[in-house]
């Protein structure tokens, strides 16, 4: 059975551990940024098609210690090649390097610093964690090394050798280092298993699929309670939890993965691996799923993007501003947001603050007004208006975030891209 890697954004790592057990995967065990698994060549299928969470799957082929480029290529060299590529097909190769020891690093520390050829290499002065890292092999020069011990392996065992094409490769090749232990996988996904094909509008600060699929997983949200995001933007969290309330695989719209193009791709079994996905397809939700925005162009996009999504049968979403927020159900249920987080606060003339809902309201934009208000809105309809739900915000300016006003009962700590964010839950009483 190979070994697999399901990457996923920082902090999502448990609710990735869930879905890939609910797939079928064994041998699951976390690690930095992704989850390893065992599993036949169904069950990448089946992860690539429905895991909600991971942003592609890696197949190992082959861990390994490279203290120096000679290492580096000759080990890359002693890999099968021809079994994953024909001179005819396109490669590239894409590094990444570790930015802190993961779990795998720890279990072969005392392996891999017996088999550091030079101890007194200036790698060795460094810092503990720099020590491991390899000053002398930046990503570039790795990938170089890497792309040459194929193509030179290829020429040996066929004559000749494929050709690499860095933009749509047929079969892409990762290789992480972490010290000098380095593991080169395929990447059985192509483009990030993010992009699920139905986002054909955004309003400027979406969140991206994965992570709104985290969001909704870490909220514990389970289709037995109404769910209501009351500043829904583009829908992503509204659409993520419809395609999860009804069970439609995440990757049901993408035309193309990775492993598609791969030498000896088993279409029959992909055809019923996607019978199989579509059969467990759930006509209606249980509960009511919403989406309220004061933004009108925010309500246009979310029902665009739903009706793409195929959810949009069992969603609902109008123009309404958070101060007007009131229980919908016929049972409390779980609010998920993911308000305004403007980068710096300051208080402008009034004639300067724009339209809440405007697109200068987004995430990654400093905010050249005070949210202040904003959150206490939110602060205030939560108290007054929704008593007995609970309430997760997801935000990227947690100082703002204290204008709500209310005690957190919990705070997870998640990544939108590069910025640290906070997950944070309220129990409404
Ligand atoms: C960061 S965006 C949400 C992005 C969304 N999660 C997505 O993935 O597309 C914040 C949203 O809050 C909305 N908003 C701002 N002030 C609001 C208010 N007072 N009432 C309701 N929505 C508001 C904005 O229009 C914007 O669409």
């Amino acid at each position: 059975m190979p070994r697999c890697f399901a990457a996923a954004p920082r902090g999502v790592e448990a609710v990735t551990v869930r879905e890939l057990e609910a797939l079928g995967a064994t041998g699951v065990e976390t690690d930095f940024g992704g989850v390893h698994f065992e599993g036949d060549t169904a069950l990448l299928c089946r992860a690539n098609l429905c895991l909600r969470t991971a942003t592609r799957v890696l197949v190992t082929l082959k861990t390994f210690s490279a203290a120096n480029k000679v290492m580096l290529y000759d080990q890359v060299r002693r890999i099968r090649w021809d079994e994953h590529l024909t001179p005819s097909m396109t490669f590239a190769v894409d590094v990444k390097m570790a930015s802190r020891p993961t779990t795998h690093d720890s279990r072969h520390r005392a392996n891999r610093e017996s088999q550091i050829p030079n101890p007194k290499s200036p790698d060795r002065r460094l810092t503990p964690h720099a020590s491991r890292l390899m000053p002398d092999f930046p990503p570039h020069f790795a990938a170089l090394k890497i792309k040459d011990a194929i193509a030179d392996e290829m020429r040996k065992l066929t004559g000749a050798r494929p050709d690499v094409d860095t933009k749509d490769p047929d079969v892409r090749v990762h290789a992480y280092l972490s010290g000098s232990r380095c593991t080169i996988s395929l990447d059985s996904s192509g483009k990030s298993l993010h992009e699920r094909g139905y986002r054909t509008k955004d309003t400027g600060a979406p969140l991206k699929e994965a992570l709104a699929a985290a969001i909704v997983g870490l909220s514990g949200w389970d289709g037995e309670t109404p769910l209501l995001d009351p500043m829904c933007g583009s829908g992503t969290l509204v659409i993520e939890a419809a395609m999860k309330a009804l069970n439609i695989p995440p990757g049901l719209k993408r035309k193309q993965f990775g492993f598609m193009r791969w030498p000896g791709f088993d279409h029959k079994l992909w055809q019923d691996v996607l019978s199989q996905a579509r059969a467990g397809i759930i006509e209606k939700p249980r509960q009511p799923i919403l989406g309220f925005d004061s933004d009108p162009e925010a309500i246009k996009a979310s029902i665009e993007n739903a009706g793409a999504a195929g959810v949009a049968h069992a969603v609902t979403f109008a123009r309404r501003p958070i101060e007007n927020l009131r229980p919908a159900g016929d049972r409390p249920g779980i609010i998920i947001m993911n308000p305004p987080y403007g980068m710096r606060l300051t208080t402008p003339a009034k004639s300067q603050i724009p339209n809440p809902g405007s697109r200068l309201d987004s995430d990654m934009q400093p905010a050249a007004y005070s949210l202040q208000p904003l959150y206490q809105s939110i602060g205030d309809v939560l108290k007054h208006h929704m008593k007995g739900w609970t309430a997760f915000i997801f935000t990227g300016n947690p100082e703002t975030v204290k204008q709500i006003g209310l005690r957190t009962s919990k705070r997870i700590t998640l990544f939108n891209g590069p910025l640290e964010c906070r997950l944070l839950r309220y129990d409404l009483y």
